[in-house]
């Protein structure tokens, strides 16, 4: 099955094409001849191409007349309120601000949800919070994401959450708001891992649900002695490093959509 879907090309043109399998997703420039513009050339001379999405034509068509803004969201995969993580992805934030982002944090605390339970969803449907928090990465191109490690894995929190806004819902069909979103990766812990072990598990989750996660990412390890009690980053280089990764995810998403 050979699936194009509303979309102009013309040569040279950036596009977002998908192969099937999914891990297969990938950012291309396209090099189709001048003289063949049409849908079909990508047929003819890509073999494999199953999808080719028309997400930078729309977003490219939102931000015509204006220079493009990278949409970042910040979260945390952990509710605590003194989070060593949700103190990381501040940071991350701000150097995605400081590359010229909107950055938005928001805090997984707030938007709690029972655990994920297929009979309770057929019951009930998908609960407000999970529809929140779709909504709320659906309008968003990338995302920083900090996140504990637990028993050398994701946390609890984190993959409910993942597996509840992943359901389909209505016109939304399931992992809606994962395609196509750049994903920066970072992990704090107390151990002398930083959290490493669980952000495999995470790009791994992420990737196969359409996110394209960025290659660089952070584990900060001793992170209970790594920040003053305000959450700021005792180490200046460790800030640099951690501002740098917001400031590349803002670079990137540019180089995508501006
Ligand atoms: C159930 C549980 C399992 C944990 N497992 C690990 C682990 O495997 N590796 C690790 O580095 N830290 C582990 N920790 C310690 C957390 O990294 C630490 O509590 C961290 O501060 C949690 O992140 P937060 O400060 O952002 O909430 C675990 C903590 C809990 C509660």
């Amino acid at each position: 099955m050979v699936l194009l879907h509303r979309i102009h090309f013309r040569p040279g043109n950036r596009c977002i094409i998908e192969h099937n399998p999914p891990e297969h997703v990938g950012l291309y420039r396209s090099t189709f001849p001048a003289n063949l513009p049409s849908i079909g050339v990508a047929n003819r001379t890509r073999s494999g191409i199953l999808f080719i999405l028309p997400v930078l034509e729309s977003r490219k068509s939102k931000n015509n007349a204006m220079a493009y803004t990278p949409q970042i969201l910040a979260f945390a995969g952990s509710t605590r309120a003194g989070s060593l993580n949700k103190h990381l992805v501040h940071h991350a934030l701000q150097g995605a601000k400081g590359a010229g982002a909107e950055a938005t944090f928001f805090d997984l605390a707030a938007y709690r949800m029972p655990l994920y339970d297929a009979d309770l969803e057929e019951r009930e449907g998908i609960p407000e919070t999970a529809k929140r928090v779709r909504a709320l990465m659906k309008d968003h191109d990338g995302f920083l994401l900090a996140s504990p490690e637990y028993n050398m894995s994701i946390t609890g929190v984190l993959k409910n959450t993942i597996d509840w806004v992943s359901r389909p819902d209505g016109d939304d069909g399931t992992c809606i708001a994962f395609h196509n979103k750049a994903v920066t990766l970072m992990s704090a812990s107390p151990s002398g891992f930083g959290g490493s072990r669980s952000l495999q598990h995470i790009r791994e989750i992420l990737s196969g649900m359409g996110c394209i996660v960025l290659p660089n990412q952070l584990s900060l390890p001793s992170a209970h002695k790594a920040f003053d009690s305000e959450g700021n980053l005792l180490d200046e280089r460790k800030q640099q490093q951690v501002s740098a990764l917001g400031a590349d995810l803002a670079g990137f998403l540019t180089r995508l959509y501006g």
